[in-house]
């Protein structure tokens, strides 16, 4: 069942080149430029014309929406704000006519996404919804919805759910923005192109698994790691934080990379691991800044870097090259590394990766 795999968490993330396609399977075709999630139907209009999109969801689907939001406000060109579904739901939180929300959910059955999605309805919003369980409680309770169609994801640790829900809501974006008239069709094509990509560049990433398993022999016996990244990287730095507290049970934190020097730099000594997510993308020079920062103080810096990158390898201890992409997708590829890093750094530690302590598949309680 695990096709061959010591762990579910293995085999799901190496299967994402194909769950990523299999999510594009009837919905994209750059070559003809056709792009239609079959749920946007009634709700499509509602968005194209929406004032804001409120997404709502917990853990890595929160992370997820923090890429959307990104996505959405560079090419739909509408404001997002991206909610804890446990926070939102006690908060009495404005909704208005023109608002439109998004839930993301794996599972479908988190206790506190459904009690968000309730209370929405209850003001009358119209609910989109992003899961990957077909027929979930989540799905029911939404309007519409788009599934994710990764297959079943047995991991505690969400990894092929996470890349999906990235796809679908990069697919919703370029729709309405297509719609919107907010994207030019020049760079819409680009981007349906681009799209495409993006299976055989996370496969590229999956080849560097005997290098990150090298790394993380190194860096096993860490207690405190920091994962900084900036612009669409900044969600991929929470994330890979969080993949690592939840299997390898050392404290990790996430950070956008400018804040760096507001409080966590403090942190910073000879034995600290730093990972930057540091793609060539429009932050690059300043994250090239926070890396001489880091290394300054003596911190041990790991480098996500892209292909070919000549200056941050002058820099860093350990440097990991992915493809090039547009900085809207590279978190689809720069996570990729970050995934098997904490399942290695786990596995060396004799954690139980797949059903790590105190964890549940879907939290159905709140
Ligand atoms: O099923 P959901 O996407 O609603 O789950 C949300 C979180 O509970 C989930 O992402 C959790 O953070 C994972 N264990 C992350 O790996």
């Amino acid at each position: 069942e695990k096709g061959g795999y010591p762990h579910f968490m293995l085999k799901e993330i190496y299967e994402q080149p194909k769950s990523i396609s299999d999510c594009f399977r009837g919905r994209l075709n750059a070559s003809t430029g056709h792009l239609l999630l079959g749920g946007l139907r009634e709700y499509a209009n509602k968005m194209v014309n929406a004032d804001r999109i409120v997404i709502i969801a917990c853990g890595t689907s929160w992370h997820a929406g923090l890429v959307a939001e990104y996505i959405f406000e560079e090419f739909c060109r509408i404001p997002v704000e991206v909610e804890y579904a446990s926070e939102f739901r006690y908060r009495n939180p404005v909704i208005k006519e023109g608002d439109v929300v998004i839930a993301i959910s794996q599972s479908g059955e988190t206790a506190d996404t459904l009690a968000a999605i309730e209370l929405a309805k209850s003001k009358g919003a119209v609910i989109f919804g992003v899961c990957n369980v077909v027929g979930s409680s989540i799905a029911r309770a939404t309007h519409e919805g788009a599934y994710t169609h990764a297959g079943p994801e047995i991991g505690v640790a969400s990894t092929k759910a996470f890349t999906a829900q990235i796809t679908v809501l990069s697919m919703m974006a370029l729709m309405i923005a297509q719609r919107r008239g907010t994207i030019s069709e020049r760079r819409y094509h680009e981007m349906l192109v681009e799209l495409e990509t993006i299976p055989a560049k996370v496969e590229k990433a999956l080849a560097l698994n005997a290098q990150i398993e090298q790394i993380s022999e190194i860096f096993k016996d860490a207690t405190n790691f920091l994962y900084l990244g900036r612009g669409y990287n900044f969600p991929v730095a929470l994330e890979g934080a969080l993949k690592l507290k939840e299997i390898s049970y050392i404290h990790a934190e996430g950070y956008p990379a400018a804040e760096m020097k507001h409080g966590p730099i403090a942190l910073i000594d000879e034995n600290m691991p730093v990972v930057f997510i540091a793609t060539k993308d429009s932050s690059y020079e300043k994250v090239v800044s926070n890396i001489q920062e880091v290394r300054a103080r003596k911190g041990r810096v790991i480098a996500i870097v892209t292909e070919g990158d000549t200056l941050i390898p002058s820099m860093a201890e350990f440097t990991i090259e992915v493809p090039a992409t547009d900085e809207a997708l590279m978190p689809l590829v720069s996570v990729v590394p970050l995934q098997l890093l904490s399942y290695h750094i786990a596995v060396m530690r004799g954690c139980n990766v797949d059903q790590p302590r105190n964890l549940a598949k879907s939290v159905t309680v709140e």
